[in-house]
């Protein structure tokens, strides 16, 4: 389990995030939706532990992470640009992830994501969507025990956009990972997950699923961004 005990973080005189509090169960999934700039990947890279908090705690499994670094959290994250390595193919961009080379494992992860023809491949001559299917099998490799997706679907046509979907919930399931998903698309959000976080200027306006966030409304800001009429 992930939870957050009233988060708050500054970035220079910025105040950015505050008073986050929220919980994900082990191997549940959570939504954070929100405008552009509101916090969605600062909440992440907290988790991730790349960044420092200001105030408050984050624990999983009741465990206090703050004095935890990235690498030892057991979390994964993919990356809002991708972060693909330019000067690796494919199969070394997985490869570089393991200690030891595991063709097995490696074999397996191409075809879970379908880039099994594509191993010699470098990330420039591959297409968008290739792209983050990379991304998502370099993030699953080392079995994360939390994966953290930051806008992963934001340059994909809707199509593929489903197949994709489809594909990290199926992993997500069968790899019984706890999943916290940005985006700032409620048609996406909703194919997601259940439940929902609603950030805006670095706070939570409302918590929920997406119905009883659009039936009940907290404030005007609430209203308007889900398009009540
Ligand atoms: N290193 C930094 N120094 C100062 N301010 C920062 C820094 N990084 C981010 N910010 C500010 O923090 C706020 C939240 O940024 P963040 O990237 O978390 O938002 P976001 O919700 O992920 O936005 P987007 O949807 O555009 O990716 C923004 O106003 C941003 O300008
Ligand atoms: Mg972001």
């Amino acid at each position: 389990m992930i939870e957050l005990r009233n988060i708050s973080k500054s970035l220079g005189k910025n105040k950015i995030l505050r008073d986050i509090s929220f919980s994900v169960k082990k191997a549940d999934k959570l939504v954070i939706l929100g405008p552009s700039g509101s916090g969605k990947t600062t909440v992440l890279r907290l988790i991730a532990g790349l960044e420092i908090l200001d105030q408050g705690q984050i624990f999983f499994d009741k465990k206090n992470m703050n004095n935890v670094v990235p690498a030892k959290r057991g979390v994964s994250m993919v990356f809002q640009d991708l972060a693909l390595w330019p000067h690796m193919s494919v199969w070394e961009n997985l490869a570089f992830c393991l200690n030891k080379q595991n063709k097995t494992k490696i074999t397996e992860m191409l075809s879970a994501v379908g880039l099994e023809d594509k191993a010699k491949a470098y990330p420039q001559q591959l297409s968008g969507g290739e792209k983050q299917r990379l991304a998502l099998a370099r993030s699953l490799i080392f079995n994360p025990k939390i994966l953290l997706l930051d806008e992963p679907l934001s340059s994909i046509d809707p199509l593929l956009k489903d197949n994709l979907i489809k594909l990290i919930l199926d992993l997500q399931k069968k790899m019984w990972i706890t999943m916290i998903y940005v985006t700032h698309d409620q048609a996406e959000a909703a194919q997601i997950a259940q439940q929902v976080i609603l950030l805006h200027q670095g706070k939570i306006e409302q918590k929920g699923s997406l119905i009883e966030i659009r039936n009940n409304p907290n404030n005007l800001f609430v209203k308007k961004f889900m398009g009540v009429k």
